[in-house]
């Protein structure tokens, strides 16, 4: 609850239009003010950069049977030099892979509209403008920060000049996730990723979004919850393992809350404790072994193994990082696992919470009925993580009923759907 408080006054400081530039929740207008109606249809390309892979996506609207359909994919690894290179570099990989996939699906003489599922802290200014606030994550590029990410995506094709792109769309993986899921269920109006990083967006009353104009309808927010706390105010509920985390990270001070969330810190969280608990010789008679004592080597996915099945996985995990475990060992080691992902679904239920206590409050509404389209491995994967963070939101948001409906491929058809309902709002202007 008393996460909950902070949290909802961070949001508005962040709504807010001469306190935004210093809040650590950003909540960024997205320019998107509409669900898909049902009436979308065509064929659209869609990126989606941001998680551990790129993928390239060929999406078809059927009107008709309001379906999205995924007609080809493709992953693109990035290798870690480019993630951590220079910008150029990377945008003029993502085109290159963007080229391979339009030759081999005989796509290349079209020029598609393509939606860009683009998975970081952006000021848009316009659905096809949007400039990176910062990195986060796995990625540290130079020379992007600060820059339109569209016009370098763009420079990045013109420098090939063996293709070309129709309108483009920008879009971040909550909205596509919630867009995705909005045809299927219209009263989609909350996208939530608890996945390599977390975050949500929902939509917001036009009156409270200060930053733009206009007092009718509505815009979908990303908040970028995972940069509650970065002020400091979190400060009491911090471990001193979650301070390691920070200070070994690619960016120190930054996106605070999402590190004691989401996948890409979990696993490393963990290694942590059981390396504290061996030296105070809780664990492992003492003895830690090189593997343990490793930055990474305890990944995330083992949290899930852990409290899946229990001691097999266990054993064979501890067996793998070279500690002599005891029967005693194996059943502590799953109860740090317990803690630390319970932890991590109910600072996520908080933040839930919070953002539909607002939607309700918005409306005026006694009660509120919503859907929160989800995706990302730790929701996914692990097995109880959905069941905690709903338990919990019940009870932090008691009168609202929420519905999760889990996004399949999400980011990426979502952000087809973004370009196809930006499609048919600019055609209602022009008729
Ligand atoms: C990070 C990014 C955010 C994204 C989230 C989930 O928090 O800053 O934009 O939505 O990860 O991928």
């Amino acid at each position: 609850q008393s996460v909950s408080t902070r949290l909802k006054k961070d949001m508005i400081r962040g709504l807010g239009k001469h306190t935004h530039h210093r809040a650590p929740v950003k909540m960024l207008p997205t320019f998107v003010r509409a669900t898909p109606d049902g009436t979308e249809k065509g064929d659209f390309l869609a990126l989606d950069l941001g998680g551990t892979n790129f993928r390239v996506l060929h999406v078809r609207i059927l009107e008709d049977e309001q379906r999205v359909v995924k007609m080809d994919s493709q992953i693109c690894a990035i290798p870690q030099e480019i993630m951590l290179g220079h910008g150029e570099k990377l945008f003029d990989h993502i085109a290159a892979c963007l080229a391979e996939f339009l030759d081999s699906h005989e796509l290349k003489g079209q020029t598609l509209p393509l939606g860009f599922t683009f998975s970081f802290p952006c000021e848009q200014l316009d659905i096809d403008k949007s400039v990176l606030i910062r990195w986060t994550k796995g990625f540290n590029c130079s020379g992007v920060e600060g820059e339109d990410v569209v016009r370098l995506l763009r420079e990045a094709i013109h420098r090939r000049g063996d293709y070309d792109i129709g309108s483009v769309a920008m879009v971040n993986d909550t909205v596509g996730t919630m867009m995705s899921c909005g045809y299927r269920d219209q009263s989609c109006e909350i996208g939530m990723i608890i996945g390599t990083g977390t975050n949500a967006c929902y939509m917001e009353e036009m009156r409270n979004v200060k930053r733009v104009e206009g007092e009718d309808g509505r815009m979908c927010i990303n908040t970028e919850w995972g940069g509650f706390g970065d002020d400091g105010s979190l400060r009491d509920i911090q471990t001193d393992f979650d301070l390691v985390v920070d200070k070994t990270s690619l960016n120190p001070g930054i996106h605070t809350y999402e590190k004691m969330i989401s996948g890409m810190y979990l696993g490393e969280i963990a290694r942590l404790v059981l390396v504290k608990l061996t030296e105070d010789k809780l664990l492992f008679d003492g003895q830690v072994s090189d593997a343990l004592q490793t930055p990474g080597r305890f990944e995330t996915r083992f949290i899930s193994e852990i409290e899946d099945t229990g001691l097999e996985n266990t054993q064979r995990i501890l067996t793998e990082l070279d500690l002599n475990w005891s029967l005693g060992d194996v059943r502590l080691v799953w109860l740090v696992c317990d803690t630390i992902s319970t932890r991590s679904a109910q600072l996520c239920a908080a933040a839930l919470a919070t953002i539909a206590n607002r939607i309700r409050n918005n409306r005026g509404l006694d009660h509120l009925k919503t859907t929160v389209g989800v995706d990302g491995t730790v929701f996914k994967k692990h097995p109880n993580f959905s069941q905690q963070l709903q338990a919990t939101v019940r009870l932090l948001a008691p009168r609202c009923d929420i519905t999760f409906l889990v996004s399949e491929d999400g980011s990426g058809k979502g952000a087809a759907m973004v370009t196809a309902v930006a499609q048919r709002l600019a055609l209602h202007m022009l008729l």
